[in-house]
């Protein structure tokens, strides 16, 4: 049977956001997750015909003055329109790597999800604060759930 794609955007521009999002790629490439194929990419690389193709999608971006990072919404600019129409129910996890509280990032990636109506398989997972090692295994867990969840058509 033919892989479900996973597409992981997630903006990672300093050592500890890199650790982030290789955690949630390795995780979603986990051993026993076979029915899977993981596509991770900078947001400034990823386009309409990657969201197109993908059939649940990880968003992951900074907590930059309040909001997404540039990057991100850059990604967003450029696949809204092009994917409004195809894309609604798609599945979508979000994580936030937040110094202070995420909580404007948040609101500003649900807005625009809200918009293309991907629907969330859980409550974004907000790194906050001082950086943590525990931030490294929830990325882990949150890139496997939505894997195992795909290839197990919970989605
Ligand atoms: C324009 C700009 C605004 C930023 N604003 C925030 C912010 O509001 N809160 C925050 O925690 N970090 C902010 N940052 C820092 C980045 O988000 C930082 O790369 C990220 O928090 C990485 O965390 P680390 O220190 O764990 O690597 C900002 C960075 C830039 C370039």
């Amino acid at each position: 049977m033919a892989k479900k794609r996973l597409l992981i955007v997630a903006h990672a521009p300093s050592t500890n956001t890199a650790r982030l999002r290789d955690a949630v790629e390795s995780g979603a490439n986990h051993s026993d997750i076979d029915g899977v194929s993981v596509h991770a990419m900078s947001p400034f690389e990823a386009g309409p015909d990657d969201v197109l193709a993908a059939h649940a999608i990880i968003l992951g971006t900074t907590e930059n003055l309040g909001y997404m990072s540039g990057a991100l919404k850059d990604f967003f600019d450029r696949v809204y329109y092009p994917c409004l129409e195809e894309t609604q129910g798609t599945p979508y996890a979000l994580f936030i790597r937040a110094g202070h509280d995420g909580t404007g990032t948040r609101r500003s990636v649900e807005t625009i999800v809200t918009g293309l109506r991907w629907r969330a398989i859980q409550d974004p997972l907000i790194c906050r604060g001082d950086f943590q090692e525990d931030f490294v295994d929830q990325c882990v867990e949150l890139g496997m759930t939505m894997a195992a969840g795909l290839e197990a058509g919970v989605f």
